[in-house]
């Protein structure tokens, strides 16, 4: 089925979701009910987007009217202030506490880095008082402790985000159960081709965050590079291909990721647009379309999301944190 991808351990996940960054919480319920009655059944959410308590709120609603929980695919994440051993069945509570789903279906460890949290940490608001990096980050110890809420029933799937090549291949020879997703930043600006090529060798589903390369931290690198590149959602090729097909050019995006068997999780608080998001398996780009798009790949030009301004970052014994190859 093309709307589900496999993951290594036999669950499946739906190829497209619902970002949920920068969804403001009074913008979460219409968002999520709209997407759930266009059909998305996954959705991506973090404890640092400050929204998972009023996402929670719509899908208890949602169960209560009787949509089936084993048909939705939730995914959340391990945040930085709680990248500790003795952090994590907390941090696993406290999503399920709050979203009300019985389990999580994909548990990411959202950064490689730790950050530490003052003694008035707020685990509900999940605000730490400063971003005063850790410096003592084990990703094996926390792997463990993951493994354990595995064992425990209350994870399906875990995975990585924002991980490099040599983090990931830590974990996975120090293991039990192997991550089975990594999520990172690609658009046809980044496309990261050897890294998700490594990546799906391996045996991971790859997750793309900002599919459409439009989010805030875009921008910032934009001005801070003085790219002087269209958004992608406006360059002339990607125009050019959704008229000849008869789509949106974010439809166009989407689509090239798919092709390249990765999953999209594309943000919207738009009904048309997060219709328009999901409405891409009833076409396909040709060989011409894909070659023509990968060579918008600026190869590194056009940076990703580096963490690079965080203060004190450079001697962090996980740095660089980007996801490379
Ligand atoms: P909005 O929420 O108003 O729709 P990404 O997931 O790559 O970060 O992109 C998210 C950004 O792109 C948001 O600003 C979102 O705005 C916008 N966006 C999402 N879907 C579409 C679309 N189909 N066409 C144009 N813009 C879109």
């Amino acid at each position: 089925d093309c709307f589900y991808i496999e993951l290594l351990n036999g669950h499946s996940m739906p190829r497209i979701g619902l970002g949920t960054y920068k969804v403001q919480p009074n913008q979460v319920a219409s968002t999520i009910e709209s997407a759930v009655k266009i059909g998305y059944r996954h959705f991506d959410l973090a404890p640092s987007y400050g929204n998972e308590e009023a996402i929670g709120k719509v899908f208890s609603e949602l169960f209560a009217k009787g949509y089936d929980r084993s048909n939705f695919f939730i995914t959340t994440k391990l945040g930085s202030p709680a990248l500790r051993a003795s952090d994590v069945p907390k941090a696993v509570e406290r999503s399920l506490r709050i979203l009300g789903i019985g389990y999580i279906d994909m548990y990411l460890i959202h950064h490689a880095f730790g950050t530490k949290r003052t003694k008035d940490f707020d685990w509900f608001k999940y605000k730490n008082g400063s971003l005063a990096l850790d410096y003592t980050t084990d990703h094996i110890a926390v792997w463990k402790a993951l493994e354990h809420q595995v064992w425990a029933g209350k994870i399906r799937s875990l995975g990585l985000s924002n991980f490099n090549q040599s983090q990931i291949l830590r974990i996975w020879n120090n293991s039990w159960i192997k991550p089975s997703n990594i999520e990172m930043e690609v658009n046809v600006y980044i496309q990261q081709q050897r890294f998700v090529d490594w990546c799906q060798d391996l045996g991971m589903v790859v997750t793309a965050y900002s599919p459409l390369g439009s989010d805030d931290t875009t921008r910032f690198r934009r001005k801070r590079q003085a790219i002087t590149l269209p958004s992608q959602l406006e360059h002339p090729l990607v125009i050019h291909i959704a008229e000849k097909h008869g789509r949106t050019p974010a439809q166009i995006l989407l689509r090239y990721s798919y092709q390249r068997n990765i999953v999209v999780i594309p943000k919207s608080t738009n009904p048309e647009r997060i219709a328009e998001n999901l409405n891409i398996f009833d076409f396909e780009l040709d060989q011409n379309d894909m070659g023509r798009l990968r060579n918008l790949d600026q190869h590194g030009k056009y940076k990703k999301f580096d963490y690079s301004t965080l203060k004190g970052v450079r001697s962090h014994p996980e740095f660089p944190y980007v996801t490379s190859l």
